[in-house]
């Protein structure tokens, strides 16, 4: 709980604040990388730098935080805090790399905000900084001691890698040592080092679809303009080996909820979707499920084999689709949930680029579906999060 002294203090500044985060931010991360250029080597994708998304997300939680703090002061933004944990702890961040960030943070808000950056405010700011942290590393220890092992990435052996649809190839891969692996649950991603051209790592995290007992499967579209998965497609060869972390993740189904579930995606946004119907398909076949996806042909559709199987094994799951090319699925164009019966009740789970989300959201909202029922996994740092909206509506 923030104290009775600070809490004024940043009711006060937190406009100021959240209005200079897009200033203070490339500051707080060219001062962090030019002291610990280390930190983009398998930790920090270099990506999500260049675009700006990363650090954004990152200040941007804090003022969220914040504001979070001053409106309900006995609680925490839990989904929030707990996604961040996963993405963390994915990466094998240690409480010792806080005071990092601290430092590096503080100094670029002291000189965007210069005389306003008062003993008081700075103060203030610094209780927000270590509530925050400090509830990210008690989540992520927590994470750590359920694993497995005591690893944070272990070495795992391409076995096969084969085209599942136009420009998206699966990878599957076996451990090349002895460390036990951590169980995945539906829903869950894993995060993957590569080195690239210049020799760094960079890691990149991928949803885990059904594999083999022992094995960890995953599906990657090819983004011509990516750092990583270029490299994943055209230079990684059956045989490698390569650093894979232990699977994190909170986008999963509740096992206490046994209502109607429905499951939206577009593009490669299906590989949790076919994880979802892996495990529904195995432990709860007759459960009511629509699926609904959208992309842009038939052939582009990454798992659209799988996904009518698993659905033609269910005889309470439906299917309906959206595809760009003429003649093709069961509607033309972009998704419209109300071509679909939602089922009264449904948690909905959504995976796919973030103006698709938001547009299905709003749709799915508008047509009665409370805000709290509906998920959604982001693949990249999550930005929609800041608009307390998406999350608490
Ligand atoms: C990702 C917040 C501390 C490294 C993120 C994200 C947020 C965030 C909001 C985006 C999550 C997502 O949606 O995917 C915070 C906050 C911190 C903190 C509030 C302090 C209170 C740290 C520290 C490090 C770190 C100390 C390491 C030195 C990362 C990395 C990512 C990340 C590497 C992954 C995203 C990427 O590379 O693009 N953090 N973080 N964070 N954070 Fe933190």
């Amino acid at each position: 709980m923030l104290s009775e002294k600070s809490r004024p203090v940043v009711e006060a500044t937190i406009g100021i604040i959240g209005e200079r985060i897009p200033n203070i931010t490339p500051v707080f991360y060219k001062s962090m990388f030019e002291a610990r250029p280390d930190l983009l080597d398998g930790m920090f994708s270099r990506a999500n730098q260049k675009n700006g998304t990363q650090p954004q997300a990152l200040a941007g939680s804090i003022a969220m935080f914040a504001s979070h703090l001053l409106n309900h002061p006995d609680s925490y933004p839990d989904e929030v805090l707990s996604r961040v944990a996963h993405k963390h702890a994915s990466l094998g961040l240690l409480p010792e790399e806080y005071p990092t960030v601290h430092e590096h943070l503080f100094g670029a808000i002291a000189a965007d905000l210069g005389d306003a950056a008062t003993p008081e405010v700075v103060a203030a700011w610094d209780e927000v900084y270590w509530l925050m942290a400090d509830a990210l590393i008690k989540i992520e220890k927590g994470l750590y001691s359920q694993q497995a092992n005591d690893v944070m990435f272990a070495p795992f052996r391409l076995i096969s890698k084969e085209p599942v649809a136009e420009g998206v190839v699966a990878f599957e891969f076996e451990p090349a040592d002895d460390t036990p692996m951590t169980p995945s649950v539906a829903g869950q991603y894993i995060s993957i080092q590569v080195v690239v051209m210049d020799g760094l790592r960079q890691p990149r995290q991928f949803t885990l679809v059904p594999s083999d007992p022992g094995h960890r499967r995953i599906v990657v579209r090819e983004d011509p303009e990516g750092e990583v998965s270029p490299i994943l497609h055209e230079d990684i060869a059956v045989g490698d080996v390569l650093e894979i972390s232990n699977p994190y993740g909170d986008v999963t189904l509740d096992p206490d909820f046994h209502g109607p579930l429905v499951l939206v995606s577009a593009g490669i946004g299906i590989t949790p979707v076919v994880a979802f119907l892996d495990q529904l398909a195995r432990e709860d076949p007759e459960r009511e499920v629509l699926v609904l996806h959208a992309d842009r042909s038939e052939a582009a559709w990454p798992g659209r084999e799988l996904v009518r199987d698993y659905v033609s094994r269910m005889p309470n799951a439906k299917l309906v689709s959206w595809l760009a090319a003429p003649g093709e699925g069961d509607f033309a164009g972009h998704m419209d949930v109300s071509q679909a019966e939602i089922p009264e009740g449904a948690e909905v789970f959504m995976c796919g680029p973030l103006a698709f989300m938001q547009s299905v959201r709003s749709q799915l909202v508008s047509g009665g579906v409370p805000g709290r029922s509906i998920h959604y996994e982001i693949f990249g740092p999550d930005l929609w999060m800041l608009h307390d909206e998406a999350r608490t509506a």
